[in-house]
């Protein structure tokens, strides 16, 4: 299993301002869905796994902060203070994120909304997860 990394979204600059893009193959999955999380300063968001769906998630304005894990001790950390940047979360990881006041929450999603995909009770995550072992 592929574990979650940082990387840089290539950004054209110039006298007009800047300009960032996400495509294939920066993008590791086929986008299905978009969505965006705001106004959510001092909340922690997320709480919950995919069992198939992969994320994408970047901070156009403001700070996130992520904290993903495998459900078998280890643990990841990001700060998305720049919309150079993302993290690419496979599934089978929890997450939690905080949000700064200003923030926006940006994510690509690799499928349609679908709770049957979501585990949201941290006991049965680390249960399921044992079971593909
Ligand atoms: P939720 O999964 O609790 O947000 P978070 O990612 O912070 O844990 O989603 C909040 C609500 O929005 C919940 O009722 C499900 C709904 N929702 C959709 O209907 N479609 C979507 O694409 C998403 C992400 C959420």
């Amino acid at each position: 299993m592929t574990a979650p990394y940082l990387l840089s979204v290539p950004t054209f600059r110039d006298t007009r301002g800047a300009l960032g893009v996400l495509e294939t193959p920066i993008v590791p999955f086929l986008v299905k869905r978009v969505y965006f999380i705001y106004e959510a300063a001092e909340q922690t968001r997320g709480g919950h796994a995919h069992r198939e769906l992969q994320q994408l998630i970047l901070a156009p304005a403001g700070a996130v902060s992520l904290r993903i894990d495998d459900g078998g001790g280890r643990e990841f950390h990001f700060q998305l203070r720049t919309p150079t940047e993302a993290v690419h979360v496979p599934a089978g990881y929890w997450r939690e994120l905080k949000m700064s006041q200003d923030a926006v929450c940006l994510v690509l999603a690799s499928e349609v909304f679908a709770e049957t995909d979501y585990i949201r009770d941290y006991e049965e995550f680390k249960t399921w997860k044992l079971s593909l072992s």
